[in-house]
């Protein structure tokens, strides 16, 4: 938990797909922190959603949550995440689509299961979820006392928006994808006033990539790919979450913020090329 609470998203109501671990649990808690009421959306591990819910609600800097189990890339789940939200809080101020997966094949291994999968959850599951939000956000008009905007969303991407990766193509392949939807939805809905922005995660400290930080060898071939020498931490994308989703970053639209110690500026040219 944060150390120096406020009140920037009081009064809000976010829901954070996948937030019962890693990155989207560190962002329940950061939201949580800073006044709003969260949507715990979970798709197997009720145990740890259950006990965030309860942590928030013990906790006085926080709005109340609840947590919600639903499939992302199922349109029936998505509706339901929405109305739970809806019927609890009154309306939904701020999306985190965060819930993704990997299933890294060789390309010439990959079946189509394994591409469609991680399509559906990574990319399908940001349609849905953002459609929701939006669908909700026209239906309620802007809330001037909480916020300048008509609603926040913020997409889960990745460096592999732009860094391509073998060995993980369907991965790459949906991270890439979820920069043309953002803009089009800024480009599309701006008017009305809504914010729209992707966070693309470098390397950080969750189950996904566990395999490439649970040995001091893995780690230090990891930091060779990044120029501040440390990996991320969920805590680093949950502060930068609070603060897209805040009255803070009001002219930021339609952008991809990386946060990566550097990773994106390809540290392999330091003594080559
Ligand atoms: P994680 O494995 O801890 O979290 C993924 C979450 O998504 C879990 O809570 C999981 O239950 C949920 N999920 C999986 N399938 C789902 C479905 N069908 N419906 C609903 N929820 C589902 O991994 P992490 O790292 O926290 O990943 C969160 C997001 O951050 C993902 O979109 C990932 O691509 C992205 N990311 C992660 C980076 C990293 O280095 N850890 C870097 C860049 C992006
Ligand atoms: C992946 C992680 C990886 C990171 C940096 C993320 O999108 O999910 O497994 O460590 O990118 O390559």
């Amino acid at each position: 938990m944060y150390q120096k609470p406020n009140e920037r998203l009081k009064g809000q109501t976010a829901i954070v797909t996948g937030g019962s671990s890693g990155i989207g649990k560190a962002v329940c808690e950061a939201l949580a922190v800073d006044g709003a009421n969260v949507v715990v959306n979970y798709y197997k591990d009720s145990e740890t959603a259950d006990e965030m819910v309860e942590q928030f609600m013990n906790d006085e800097r926080s709005g109340d949550a609840i947590a919600v189990q639903a499939d992302v890339s199922k349109e029936e789940d998505v509706k339901n995440l929405f109305s739970e939200a809806i019927s609890r809080f009154g309306t939904v101020d701020i999306l985190v689509a965060n819930a993704g997966i990997q299933i890294d094949r060789k390309f010439h291994e990959m079946s189509l299961e394994d591409w469609q999968r991680v399509i559906d959850v990574n990319l399908t599951g940001q349609f849905l979820c953002a459609k929701e939000a939006i669908i909700e956000f026209l239906r309620r008009g802007i809330r001037e006392d909480v916020s300048k905007a008509l609603g926040k969303i913020i997409h889960m991407s990745s460096v592999h928006e732009i860094i391509p990766w073998a060995g993980h193509a369907n991965y790459a392949a949906s991270k890439g994808a979820i920069v043309m939807l953002m803009q089009s939805l800024c480009q599309e809905y701006g008017p009305q006033k809504l914010r729209v922005n992707s966070i693309a995660p470098g390397a950080i400290q969750t189950p996904i990539n566990k395999e490439a930080w649970s040995t001091p060898q893995a780690l230090d071939k990891l930091n060779e790919l990044i120029p501040y020498k440390r990996i991320g931490q969920p805590s680093d994308v949950g502060s930068l979450a609070v603060w897209l989703a805040s009255d803070e970053s009001d002219y930021v639209n339609g952008t991809t913020i990386f946060i990566d110690g550097g990773m994106t500026c390809y540290p392999g040219f330091t003594e080559n090329g």
